[in-house]
């Protein structure tokens, strides 16, 4: 049994391995993290699943780009995923890769389990097809005649599949969403999917023929096909719980919570539940649904360039820096946009001047006037009651924002709290209650009390910032994990020993801020360089350049040679990257380089150029295009 009694099961969509992690994908993870975060806090026996969408065309056809099998593609860029959570601290309990042989045992299941049931039929299909999102569109769907998603042309596909009976379950689906007003949320996502409904509901092509596509799972009754990506994916929800006879399923699937952006709303709101309906499957507690982000607006935002980009952020600023931004700027279910500009500005607001400022202010006061020992509080005053009550508003504001992923709104209510606790420390001037020892009560007082609220924001910031707020703790002699139930307030210890905390959240000068650092170069102190003038920036000649072959250099370890192609000409480049690129993954690529350097031989081999890359926290990446151009564009 939980120290609640609740039991909280969260899923993160399963992310597909055609393309590396960005902003998108971290932020889903991020809040996901966060979440579960609060609720082991608040003392829910939780599970926690992310993982990656590894069947399909999009996955086959980058594999094939890449010139390597399907599956060695996608341990790879799974391999990718799962570092980056880990670099940013997720604390996933499980990582389902629907290659697996425990999911797809669970999808043949299902499907078995369906097609016994005479839920799945046999049948022809014609429609117009997109391969980005590996499904058809209705004619209501398309927009111009283009795909409404990625905007580009459909293909009129013509084929025999096997269907599921999606339309019988339409009445059923309407009823559960309208007796459940919270089911799927926030509700302009609840409308979009009884919009959909008030529609005849088709029936899902399930199967997709081998003889097109034969990455997937065969279907257990008709080998000559695979099963739909979107079939198989949500599958993993549940076959990520094991056996549906099993321990771990039946403790969590009852309380299953899903987390997805707006973009995958209809598979979830519509498919999956039908899906698990079928099968016989209580369908989830909650679908939460959040916007979208994007890039652009502010001036800085050109410097960030692609999404991929923005998640290099976390490096730059920190994973703590980053979770907050994210949080706090995103409204839970709207869209918002991303810049660099915004993210320093809450930087230096929020966590460096209102939270990192009270850390140090308060565990100064504590170490300087009361030699870093808690004291007793002296007599109370109205001022120090507000302080107590408001924190217990501010602990019921967070709960209820939680509980419908109102981050943005639960960061408020504790920034509120912050706001106050700073004027509490301006208003009682404790350094000058104590210059009179008569006063020495009062000034316990102010001390004991900033010392309570900082722990109980050690303990309440632990979901959201949890290196700033484990700091926190560790200045007040906190150690263990923290909980929920401990931050009622008036439990601090007299006697506990504080220490004063070093800055959580040094400034960021705002002339740091301007730019990216160069990539390749150490993260830049404001001010530390001399600028560069427009004439030193315009000698340099960037090019876009493609790669046409690329060999390990023989004896070295770090070196790579590349041909590259200008357009007009080609030229060599040696380029020390071998250890972070195998040679065959940089054919095709589109790179810059700088191309008016002057030769330079090594290892025997003479490089025409330089290529730019960048690199952080042990990472290193070559610079590409987000945007095809021809080779021997210049870049500027
Ligand atoms: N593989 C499917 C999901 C299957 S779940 C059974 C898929 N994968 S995805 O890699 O495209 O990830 C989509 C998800 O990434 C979105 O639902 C959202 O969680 C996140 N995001 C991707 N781009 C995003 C933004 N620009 N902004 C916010 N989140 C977005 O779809």
């Amino acid at each position: 049994m939980s120290a609640s009694g609740r039991t909280f099961y969260l899923t993160t969509p399963i992310y597909y391995v055609n393309a590396t992690p960005h902003l998108g994908h971290a932020y889903t993870t991020i809040i996901a993290d966060a979440m579960a975060r609060y609720r082991r806090l608040a003392g829910d026996r939780v599970w926690f699943l992310t993982g990656t969408d590894e069947h399909g065309d999009k996955i086959a056809q980058a594999a094939a780009k890449a010139g390597v099998a399907p599956q060695a593609y996608a341990d790879r860029i799974a391999a990718v995923f799962r570092a980056t959570w880990d670099r940013l601290g997720i604390t996933y309990d499980d990582f389902i890769r629907t290659t697996e042989p425990r999911h797809q045992g669970i999808v043949q299941q299902i499907l078995q389990k369906l097609w016994d049931a005479g839920e799945i039929y046999f049948g022809k299909y014609g429609g117009q097809y997109c391969f980005g999102c590996e499904r058809f569109y209705t004619d209501k769907e398309i927009i111009d005649g283009k795909c409404p998603d990625h905007q580009t042309p459909l293909t009129y596909i013509e084929e025999e599949n096997y269907f599921f009976k999606m339309s019988k379950y339409q009445e059923w689906l309407l009823r559960e969403i309208e007796s459940r007003p919270d089911l799927i949320r926030p509700e302009r996502y609840r409308n979009e999917i009884l919009g959909f409904l008030r529609e005849p509901l088709q029936d899902l092509s399930i199967s997709r023929p081998k003889s097109r596509l034969s990455w997937g799972i065969p279907l257990p009754f008709d080998d000559r096909f695979v099963t739909y990506v979107w079939f198989d994916a949500l599958i993993n929800y549940v076959s990520a719980l094991g056996e549906v006879s099993g321990e771990r399923y039946r403790t969590f699937w009852p309380h299953v919570q899903h987390l997805i952006g707006k973009d995958i709303l209809k598979p979830h709101g519509v498919y999956w539940p039908c899906m698990l309906k079928a099968a016989g499957l209580p369908i989830y507690r909650h679908l939460n649904v959040h916007g979208y982000w994007g890039l652009g607006g502010g001036k800085m935002s050109k410097s960030i360039g692609n999404v991929v980009e923005a998640l290099a952020l976390t490096e730059k600023y920190g994973n703590d820096a980053f979770r907050y931004f994210i949080m706090r700027e995103m409204t839970f279910g709207l869209d918002a946009n991303f810049s660099e500009e915004a993210l320093v500005a809450r930087f230096n607001a929020d966590l460096a001047n209102d939270l990192g400022n009270l850390a140090s202010r308060a565990t100064t006061l504590i170490a300087n006037f009361a030699k870093g020992t808690i004291p007793a509080p002296g007599p109370l005053t109205a001022a120090e009651e507000e302080i107590g009550t408001m924190w217990a508003r501010v602990r019921g504001e967070v709960d209820a924002a939680m509980e419908e992923f109102a981050f943005q709104r639960a960061l408020g209510a504790i920034w509120e709290f912050i706001g106050l606790l700073n004027r509490y420390i301006d208003g009682q001037q404790p350094w000058t209650l104590a210059k009179d020892a008569a006063k020495r009560g009062r000034l316990d007082a102010v001390l004991y009390t900033l010392g309570e609220a900082l722990r109980c924001l050690g303990i309440i910031l632990a979901p959201f910032l949890p290196e700033a707020a484990r700091r926190i703790r560790g200045a007040l002699d906190q150690t263990g994990d923290p909980h929920l139930a401990d931050c009622e307030w008036g439990r601090l210890v007299p006697g506990t020993r504080a220490e004063k905390v070093t800055p959580l959240f040094p400034r960021v000068e705002d002339k740091a801020a301007a730019g990216l650092a160069p990539v390749g170069s150490p993260p830049r102190e404001a001010g530390s360089d001399a600028l560069a003038t427009m004439d030193e920036f315009a000698r340099l000649d960037l090019r876009v350049a493609q790669v046409i072959a690329a060999d390990a250099v023989p004896k070295s370890r770090k070196l790579v040679k590349l041909t590259v192609s200008l357009g007009a000409e080609q030229r060599t480049i040696v380029a020390g990257i071998a250890e972070h690129y195998a040679p065959a993954d940089l054919v095709g690529k589109k790179i810059v380089i700088v191309a008016n350097l002057e030769p330079a031989t090594l290892m025997g081999v003479e490089s025409q150029g330089m290529l730019l890359a960048g690199s952080g926290g042990g990472r290193l990446a070559v610079l590409t295009l987000d945007r095809d151009l021809p080779p021997g564009a210049r870049v500027q």
